[in-house]
């Protein structure tokens, strides 16, 4: 008796970057890699997998994102409690406290990679999603503060994306959230009787959360709370201001906005979001701030640190809309031919275009010439190259152009070059 499978799926908020897509992917990957190199931004890597303490301690308590976001375990070998990553800071600064990374001197640090949210799924929010994201540790500002901003603007021209504002707020030093804090209570004590469950449990425990409720009945009261802008000193206001002169004499336009709370507990001073309208609901590609406090809250000495997340699938996107990125074929030449021989020679002639840097497919699987030249064109190839009895004979491959540049009016269709010369031929007709 034959056995039927039921088709599996993957998860629900969790997506396949198929072959075709991987290409754009890559592409951007590799314009963001460059942009960081040119700030002297280093990359390095961390595991997704960490205690979940430190997410809990790292991100607060009383955020969405730790108290009904994570991905959480024990593993059943040990009985360690786990966390997949739902953000990168928290662990790189963890790591570097380990390694005693800033020992020497400040270091400017990115990493790429998936995070994890167990949100509820829409058009650019996902569960697992992936971010690009961006640290200076060991810099107290506002000159780097003011850099990471700038770094931003540029990355948006060089993506030609044109639609994305940038909002900034302080959230100033611990003492000055104190004193706001106590107002806020106050305030919020005010309107008790209005407030849902969410907002009433975290009143005492975190208010600030209390205004960046979804609810739309109590926006009215968190428009009009005290804001913590208003709390702040000379010192903060000092820095705040530093970051503006730098971003006006860059030319670098913003917005204040002072309900920006961010959704992690790190951060002081310096907050910022790039948002888009281009994107529906999930307008924010990139948030960020300074977390000064966030080494001594993992165990480290205190050192300032500032940094941010862009989230790749709302750039992707993005970028895509621009129709920017070219779609990247499977090859720049496919080989095809008529016999076992022809198939030899054709592996022998491909390895030699691959060391002159071409992109070569030996064609597989159904031998009719008329199957081969299909699978050519569908490859998305330049050029075909056939290795019929003929050419076997003469030692030269004919060259097929499918697709422009080579592919023009003003040069024949099909050309025969010697064995030895096909890669310079190729590659002069091609360009890099
Ligand atoms: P975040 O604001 O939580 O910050 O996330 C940064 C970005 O990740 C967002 O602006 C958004 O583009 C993207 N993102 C967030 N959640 C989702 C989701 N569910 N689906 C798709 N994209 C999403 C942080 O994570 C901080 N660690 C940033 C940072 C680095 N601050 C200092 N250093």
């Amino acid at each position: 008796m034959t056995q039927s499978f039921k088709k599996l799926r993957g998860l629900t908020g969790m997506h396949d970057v198929l072959p075709d897509q991987s290409a754009q992917w890559e592409q951007l990957e590799e314009i963001v890699r460059d942009w960081l190199a040119s700030y002297g931004y280093r990359n390095m890597r961390t595991p997704i997998l960490e205690h979940t303490q430190l997410f809990a301690r790292g991100i607060g308590e009383v955020t969405d994102i730790v108290e009904k976001e994570m991905y959480s375990f024990t593993d059943s070998l040990n009985g360690d409690k786990l966390t997949m990553r739902p953000e990168f800071t928290a662990g790189i600064v963890r790591s570097a406290i380990e390694h005693n990374l800033l020992y020497e001197r400040p270091q400017r640090i990115y990493s790429i990679g998936p995070v994890f949210r167990h949100e509820r799924p829409q058009r650019g929010r996902y569960r697992q999603f992936h971010q690009i994201d961006v640290e200076a540790l060991g810099f107290p500002g506002p000159d780097v503060d003011a850099e990471m901003i700038v770094m931003l603007d540029r990355l948006w021209q060089r993506l030609g994306l044109t639609d994305v504002r940038l909002e900034i707020n302080s959230l100033g030093q611990s003492h000055e959230r104190a004193a706001h804090r106590e107002a806020l209570i106050a305030y919020l004590e005010q309107h008790q009787d209005i407030l849902d469950d969410d907002a009433k449990r975290r009143m005492y425990t975190n208010p600030l959360r209390v205004l960046d409720t979804k609810n739309p009945d109590l926006q009215e009261m968190a428009d009009a709370a005290p804001r913590l802008f208003e709390f702040l000193g000379e010192e903060s206001l000092a820095h705040y201001e530093g970051v503006c002169q730098r971003l006006d004499a860059m030319g670098i336009e913003y917005t204040l906005n002072p309900r920006m709370v961010r959704g992690l507990d790190y951060y002081n001073l310096t907050v910022f979001e790039w948002i888009t309208d281009r994107l529906g609901a999930q307008g924010t590609v990139c948030g960020g701030g300074r977390y000064d406090g966030l080494f001594e809250l993992l165990g480290g000495k205190s050192t300032p640190g500032i940094g941010f997340a862009i989230g790749m699938e709302r750039l992707l996107e993005l970028v895509q809309q621009q129709d920017i990125l070219p779609n990247t074929a499977e090859c720049d030449i496919y080989m095809v031919y008529q016999n076992d021989a022809g198939q030899q020679q054709a592996m022998v002639l491909a390895e030699q275009l691959r060391d002159a840097g071409l992109r070569v497919v030996v064609h597989a699987g159904p031998k009719s010439m008329r199957a081969q030249f299909r699978r050519a064109d569908n490859s998305g190839a330049l050029a075909a190259i056939i290795l019929g009895q003929s050419e076997l004979e003469t030692q030269q491959a004919s060259v097929k152009w499918l697709r422009a540049p080579a592919l023009n009016d003003e040069q024949p269709q099909q050309e025969q070059v010697d064995f030895a010369q096909c890669a310079q031929f190729l590659k002069s007709r091609i360009g890099d």
